[in-house]
């Protein structure tokens, strides 16, 4: 049978990012570029004027237009019931996120919330949230759970998860974190509740998560109880990652290197030799300048101490309903130049190849030929303007798997 082409030409520019030489030499842009896809992946890119004559498929024209490869968005809490509009009028009050949390709330109403929700409530909510992300140029994302903090609600709403990723068009990558807060019925036993969960949890997630993710974080889950709950993790097969240094430095970034994880998130006041532990043993530091900023601690991670020690840095939402409300990586972007010291090049790195090491997607974040041809048409000519011009969807059209789900004209009338 002939295989279906698309023949993307005129593009102004192409970011490919599909360098060699690790996270200081992943990106790569194409001046007056094509890019053919047959069936779901990208076959052919080069100069436009370079396009071989066999392709003869429908053709699209970019008039100049950016592209680049569709974002990964390496960590989010989107599956929830509810929000938590009435925590800015706490903050402003003078509480503080942990504050909230340990009075009960926090986290914690939103687990009331979610609890209480029935599947269909929960799955129309993220749905939305999921379309949002797609059309900000999101296309491969990380939704963990740990709004329930059962055993089986926490594979409830995995089960959810999994239901999305089924659905698509996007690509969702499912994280169990059932340790995300210590629940009412365990309140001042992390430990005990530790335990409960790899009596009860760990061995059922096998079949709808394979990472694990935890809240290490001074007042939260200390580092010793994370540790023994993470190698218990690692006994049954299941790779690991942690929320480390969010709101305190808790030397969680070398339990992250001693156990090899996937990654570590956060990392605000993580301090740049345990970015030199992580870098070393492969654990990529996913940075959240949104949450930092949305807390409003006065930290930023030292991305450049995770760069300098040639480690792989993501740059990702948080999404989530208390610290970090927001679905759109991309109107991230600028923020995260400026408040994390970036360039452009290291910002788009961050957004695409980043996320995917952090992910361990290895196709994703990338065109070149083989990968899934997901990529973003922009309202923009040069790679520069996406993180410059700051609260504004500049995305026009994203492709997944070569098939076009979301256009984002903005018309008026
Ligand atoms: O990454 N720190 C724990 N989890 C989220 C916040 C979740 C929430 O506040 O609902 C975070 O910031
Ligand atoms: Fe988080």
């Amino acid at each position: 049978m002939e295989k279906r082409q698309l023949i993307v030409r005129h593009i102004g520019q192409l970011l490919t990012m599909d360098g060699d030489g690790g996270p200081s030499g992943a990106f790569r842009v194409w001046e007056t570029a094509a890019m053919v896809v047959e069936d779901n992946r990208v076959s052919w890119v080069g100069l436009d004027q370079d396009l071989p004559l066999r392709y003869q498929g429908m053709e699209i024209d970019l008039q100049g237009a950016l592209v680049s490869p569709g974002l990964v968005d390496a960590h989010t809490h989107l599956l929830y019931a509810g929000d938590r509009s009435y925590e800015v009028r706490m903050r402003a009050e003078g509480r503080t996120y942990l504050e909230i949390l340990q009075a009960g709330g926090g986290i914690l109403s939103t687990v009331e919330n979610t609890r209480s929700a029935s599947d269909e409530a929960l799955l129309h909510a993220t749905r939305r949230r999921l379309s949002g992300a797609l059309l900000s140029g999101t296309t491969s994302i990380e939704i963990k759970s740990g709004y329930d903090l059962t055993a089986s609600g926490e594979l409830r709403l995995l089960s959810l998860i999994d239901r999305l990723r089924q659905e698509g068009p996007w690509r969702v990558v499912p994280t169990a974190m059932g340790a995300h807060a210590v629940p009412p019925e365990f309140q001042g036993r992390p430990g005990d509740y530790l335990e409960y969960l790899t009596e009860e949890y760990l061995p059922q997630i096998g079949a709808l998560a394979q990472v694990v993710d935890i809240f290490c974080e001074p007042g939260v889950f200390p580092v010793e109880q994370s540790r023994r709950y993470l190698k218990a993790a690692q006994a049954l097969g299941l790779s690991v990652k942690l929320h480390i240094d969010e709101l305190a430095d808790g030397g969680g970034g070398y339990l992250a290197a001693d156990l090899r994880a996937l990654s570590a998130d956060h990392c605000a006041f993580t301090p740049s030799k345990a970015f030199h532990a992580m870098a070393e043993a492969q654990v990529a530091a996913v940075l959240l300048p949104g949450t930092a900023r949305y807390l409003n601690h006065g930290h930023m991670a030292d991305a450049r101490a995770m760069l300098d020690a040639d480690g792989w840095i993501a740059i990702a939402s948080d999404g989530n309903p208390g610290s970090s409300p927001t679905h759109a990586l991309s109107t991230l972007m600028p923020w995260a130049a400026s408040w994390l010291k970036l360039t452009p090049e290291e910002v788009w790195t961050g957004v695409t190849r980043g996320g995917a090491q952090a992910l361990r997607l290895p196709w994703a974040g990338r065109l070149q030929p083989g990968a899934p041809a997901d990529f973003v048409i922009w309202d923009a000519a040069d790679y520069a303007y996406p993180v410059y011009y700051y609260g504004s969807n500049l995305v026009r059209e994203v492709y997944i798997g070569g098939r076009r789900v979301a256009v984002n004209y903005g018309e008026v009338f």
